[in-house]
């Protein structure tokens, strides 16, 4: 068997991915955490979503901070102040069973069979793994959205070298690169490749996901000369289906947590035979995703959106 959790701070990108990760039926719960909105305001999001879509899955409530620095600043320039473009009146409760524990017992219980999306900071699976250390071992894998390694200058959305999802936690997702996990890495390099327009919005035929995405595009329209937006969040649940439109490169991955690059990600590069100071020395080496098929991710995404159509 294979299960799906998908560990979310809601905004208006994960929602594309948690609706993928809906109609995957394998899901088994929703985690959320603080990111584009706080972690009340997300987890009141996710319940909504799941209700405007009337699917009854779980909402499991998770981390309220990073596990060192301070929460990120939530100004909802990109996903409106509710971290849902600001169009819903929502008066869903932001009580939740707890995520971390949610991880684990799904974790432990379907040994092999669980793989995590994370879309967010990664602060939950950290937190989780601080309380189970052989998680690594217990999830079949972890697919998670983030970083930026620089391939055609995407080097980072938050500062020119840290994307949002690391900067926010950098000490999270430095304790999850290092650990064995079997970790694919989507960051930056490709989610901004897959950029989707009106049309392609309107072609899923989710009056949700169009709604809560206008606030999105006046902002790229506005910033970005584009109507349109990158579905960065849902790049992780295509690949938990179709790994093959996807080009993998193996390295190790170091994160900075101090210093002018902050939240970077960082892989091995450089093709020396021997480094006195090897960083990635007895580091586990995970996949990351630089590349891959934009049309087939983009046929695909409203091929399975009107699935239930
Ligand atoms: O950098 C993109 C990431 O930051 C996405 O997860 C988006 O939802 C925002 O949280
Ligand atoms: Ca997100």
């Amino acid at each position: 068997m294979s299960y799906l959790i998908i560990d979310t701070d809601i905004g208006v990108d994960d929602a594309y991915a948690v609706k993928l990760a809906v109609l995957s039926g394998e899901l088994l719960g929703v985690t959320t955490t603080y990111g584009n909105a706080s972690v009340v305001q997300t987890t009141k999001n996710a319940k909504l979503a799941l209700k405007t879509w009337q699917k009854n899955f779980k909402v499991y409530r998770g981390a309220s901070r990073p596990l060192v620095i301070k929460p990120p600043v939530n100004d909802g320039h990109i996903h409106g102040i509710d971290g849902l473009g600001a169009c819903y009146e929502n008066n869903e409760s932001p009580d939740a069973d707890d995520a971390i524990h949610f991880i684990v017992e799904c974790a432990r219980k379907y040994k092999g069979e669980v793989t995590l999306l994370t879309i967010g900071p990664l602060t939950n699976l950290a937190l989780a793994l601080n309380i189970e250390p052989n998680l690594p071992n217990l999830l079949k894998g972890v697919i998670s959205m983030g970083g930026a390694f620089g391939r055609d200058g995407h080097t980072g959305n938050m500062t020119h070298f840290a994307e949002f999802n690391i900067f926010a936690d950098p000490h999270a997702a430095e304790e999850v690169c290092s650990a064995p996990f079997n970790l694919t890495l989507i960051p930056l390099d490709i989610t901004h490749q897959v950029l989707i327009d009106e049309k392609d919005i309107a072609s899923y035929h989710d009056e949700f996901l169009s709604n809560i995405s206008k606030f999105y595009l006046d902002f790229s329209e506005k910033y970005e000369k584009f109507r349109g937006m990158c579905v960065h969040d849902a790049l992780t649940a295509v690949y938990y289906k179709h790994p093959e439109f996807f080009e993998v490169t193996k390295s190790p991955i170091a994160v900075s947590t101090e210093g002018i690059t902050f939240g970077q990600t960082h892989r091995i590069i450089s093709s020396y035979a021997s480094i006195p100071f090897d960083i990635f020395k007895d580091r586990p080496v995970h996949n990351i995703i630089l590349n891959g098929d934009v049309k087939a991710i983009k046929e695909y995404m409203c091929q399975e959106m009107n699935k239930e159509n």
